[in-house]
């Protein structure tokens, strides 16, 4: 069984995101959204609520599971015994950045393999960064991300 494990801060899921996910999905057996939980990292969503959000938006697709992480991503994946990194590639910007983390990765723990996927074309300009962004001065985000995160994000609004 091809197990593959998309790890990110997810802070919060994106339909970028999640448009990986659902493809990652087709491709193996089982995908493990795993999100890094880094204490040292001021997050505007908690972990708990990272979870909520990304188990409901992934609740269509029966062969996707949510865990988190702590520290090294390859010391969970060698804990776990998992040996497939799913990663989303939009043009230009990240692969810099992707293609050290996978080379680091790699030489890090030699048995994994990191699989890139290129981000939909319409989600493209869509960053989880730029998210948190247009949530703190009162922007509209409800096109880029699953609703499970706008009602949220509606409520925090509402405080
Ligand atoms: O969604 P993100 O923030 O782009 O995800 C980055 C993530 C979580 C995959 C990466 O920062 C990570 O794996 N962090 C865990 C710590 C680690 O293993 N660092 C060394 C990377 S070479």
């Amino acid at each position: 069984m091809k197990t593959a494990v998309y790890p990110g801060s997810f802070d919060p899921i994106t339909k970028g995101h999640l448009d990986i996910i659902e493809r990652g999905a087709k491709l193996f057996d089982k995908v493990i959204v795993s999100i890094l939980v880094n204490t040292s990292k001021v997050s505007v969503f908690s972990v708990e609520e990272r979870i909520k959000m990304i188990q409901e938006s992934v609740s269509h697709l029966d062969n996707v599971e949510v865990e988190y992480f702590e520290g090294l991503l390859v010391h969970y994946m060698e804990a776990n015994n998992y040996q497939i990194i799913i990663r989303g590639l939009r043009a230009f910007a990240d692969f810099e950045s992707e293609f050290q983390m996978a080379s680091m990765n790699k030489k890090l723990y030699s048995d994994i393999e990191i699989v890139f996927l290129m981000t939909n074309i319409n989600y493209s300009y869509i960053s989880s960064t730029l998210i948190r962004e247009i949530i703190k001065f009162g922007g509209n985000v409800q096109e880029m991300v699953p609703p499970s995160v706008y009602e949220r994000i509606i409520e925090m609004y509402r405080g």
